[in-house]
């Protein structure tokens, strides 16, 4: 961690371009919101790390509130000092140098930030080449240096046509915005105090701007939804390939969604338009074609295809057929082949459970569990009223209703409709109705 310098991250904005009822900053990629990776990534590098909130300020803090505890939180005066320029006022740092970045910037990761932490300039500065700019400041380069950057309001046709944009990352001595933020002025196309003008009132005094060019895949900034998947496919495709690097086989990866809580061990295999997400872990095993899995565990085992794990499930040395539904389940050394309800259960080793088995869990009102012990066969079609303890060694015959709070060890539960058979029925009903 570096000891000298303070990251201030700007989260006031509305982001009115997002046409959303939720503050931009909160808004969620591969699971997490776009604040989230900018703190994670802040703390990282800085023993001081403030971020500037306004718009939803309670529902911002709150939200961060949920992974971290060591930050500041600054407030902006909105309506007095609006713009990223009248963010920064007001704000106290402990160190000599400050990074600044913009809260809607979620791609950035540390190792992308170290130019700008060895930079020796009065700022430094990120750009990139872009082939379609639009959105971005324009940075106007004359004779190799800065000269200043125009934000694509107030531009001319001719600023317009420049493919150099600000990334919003910067690296200011302090000393330099004690003495600039004052001085900017909000007389501009959108009147606000843009933090992009103390580079030309920077150059006016001689100061050096380091411009250092960058890469869009790590300082993408957010607007709009359009933005919000393109940053989203971009974040997932580096999921995907450090999990490939690391020893996961996928089939048609780009088919494959791993939130970036997700995490994998030993060797894994996903098929196709496999969605996993939450703090997930899955460790050797094969989870086949569009199997669903959130906040869960799978280690050993086989899942899918077509099955959903919700949260809290732990299957352990399992095999979980096609349109397995699980919730809050642990499964150790169990098969459910097929079509199964299973929530708030806990089964045990050498068990199975027959397609159609459903926990009915809910009794309108509350939640309540299933314990199912070992080497237990459970009958295809049957429904298991919860509270019920199931011992080991158990028979239930297809098709029962096991209303029943305990079922003992070495036991048949059974219930049955008597089956009848109608001799010459068939013909006598269809007659009937011609
Ligand atoms: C900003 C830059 C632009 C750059 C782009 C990079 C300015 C004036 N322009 O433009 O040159 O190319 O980022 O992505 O800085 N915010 C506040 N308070 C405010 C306004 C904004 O904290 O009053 C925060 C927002 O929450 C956001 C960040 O600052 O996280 C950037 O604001 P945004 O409105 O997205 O700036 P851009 O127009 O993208
Ligand atoms: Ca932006």
């Amino acid at each position: 961690m570096s000891s000298d310098i303070s990251i201030v991250i700007l989260a006031a904005g509305k982001g009115s371009r997002m046409r959303s009822s939720r503050a931009k900053v909160l808004h969620k990629l591969c699971d997490f919101e776009m604040l989230y990776y900018g703190i994670k990534t802040a703390l990282e590098l800085s023993d001081d790390v403030s971020v500037v909130v306004a718009h939803q300020k309670d529902r911002v803090i709150e939200s961060m509130n949920r992974y971290f505890d060591n930050i500041t939180y600054c407030t902006q005066d909105v309506l007095n000092q609006p713009g990223t320029g009248g963010a920064l006022r007001g704000v106290d740092v402990k160190h000599e140098n400050i990074l600044v970045l913009n809260g809607d910037m979620p791609l950035v990761t540390p190792d992308a930030l170290k130019p700008f932490l060895s930079s020796k300039a009065d700022i430094a500065m990120g750009i990139f080449e872009l082939e379609n700019p639009d959105g971005y400041g324009r940075v106007v380069i004359r004779d190799g240096e800065v000269e200043r950057i125009v934000e694509q309001k107030d531009a001319g046709d001719d600023e317009l046509l420049i493919s150099s944009v600000n990334a919003g990352v910067y690296c200011f001595k302090k000393e330099l915005l004690d003495k600039y933020l004052p001085k900017l002025s909000c007389d501009n196309a959108q009147g606000e105090y843009y933090l992009t003008d103390i580079i030309s009132l920077a150059r006016d005094d001689g100061r050096v701007v380091e411009p250092l060019l960058i890469d869009e895949e790590k300082f993408k900034g957010v607007n709009s939804k359009l933005d919000l998947c393109q940053a989203e496919s971009m974040m997932l495709s580096s999921i995907r390939n450090a999990a490939m690097v690391g020893g996961v086989g996928m089939q048609l990866s780009e088919t494959i969604y791993i939130g970036s809580g997700v995490k994998f061990e030993g060797e894994c295999y996903l098929e196709s338009g496999v969605h996993i997400g939450g703090n997930t872990l899955i460790k050797n095993s094969h989870i086949k074609a569009h199997t669903v899995i959130e906040d869960s565990e799978v280690i050993d085992s086989t899942c899918g295809p077509f099955a959903h794990l919700r949260v809290g499930t732990r299957v352990v040395e399992s095999r979980v057929g096609n349109f397995v539904e699980t919730k809050k389940a642990e499964l150790v050394g169990v098969k459910a082949g097929h079509l199964s309800y299973l929530g708030d259960v806990e089964i045990d080793r050498g068990t199975n459970i027959g397609a159609g088995t459903i926990t009915c869990n809910f009794d309108g009102k509350d939640k309540h569990k299933t314990i199912i012990g070992k080497n237990v066969f459970v009958g295809s079609d049957t429904q298991i009223i919860s509270p019920c303890i199931i011992e080991d060694d158990v028979i239930i015959a297809a098709g029962t209703t096991l209303n029943t709070p305990k079922v003992e060890s070495g036991t048949l539960a059974i219930s049955r409709t008597p089956l009848k058979i109608i001799k010459g029925f068939y013909s006598k009903f269809f007659k009937a109705k011609s």
